[in-house]
């Protein structure tokens, strides 16, 4: 299946959601007591998890958006079709800076972001629009020898 053949059908949008939502219940973050968990589907259409990973040295705490890109990247995916962010806030929990690039990595600018808290999904943003003008892969195409 290509990525442009995957649709994001309400199926897939329940099966993301579920994934990611399951997957925050296994958050490690003692520190923040901030629980997030995320899910991204490749090209295939299998869906990856990840939660937030926090350690007593806060600065190498991991994202829950690393985390379901790492596992992706494990399992032979390379290309992220669409993603969701499972986090509980009074506004909508969107990717950290460096996780915005950490996917975009992976996604071009058109890919699903699907931002959702305990009970339903709140928005989606586009890559584009959580990343406007990013810096990606391509920009390593043309090399200065
Ligand atoms: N966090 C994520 O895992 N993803 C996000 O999109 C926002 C923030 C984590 C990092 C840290 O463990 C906790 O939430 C508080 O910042």
């Amino acid at each position: 299946m290509s990525p442009d053949e995957l649709e994001l059908s309400s199926a897939n949008v329940q099966a993301l959601y579920l994934a990611a939502s399951e997957v925050r219940e296994r958050a490690y973050a003692p520190y923040s007591n901030f629980h997030v968990g995320a899910a991204v589907m490749d090209e295939t259409g299998r869906i990856h998890v990840g939660c937030n990973v926090e350690n007593a040295a806060y600065p190498i705490g991991q994202c829950a958006e690393a985390s379901a890109i790492a596992a992706m990247v494990a399992a032979g995916g390379r290309q992220v079709v669409a993603a969701m962010v499972v986090g509980e806030a009074d506004d909508t929990v969107t990717p950290c800076g460096g996780c915005r690039q950490r996917l975009r990595e992976f996604a071009n600018d058109d890919v699903p972001v699907l931002l959702a808290d305990a009970k339903r999904v709140r928005e989606v943003m586009s890559i584009g629009e959580l990343l406007p003008r990013s810096f990606g892969p391509d920009h390593l195409k043309h090399q200065h020898l």
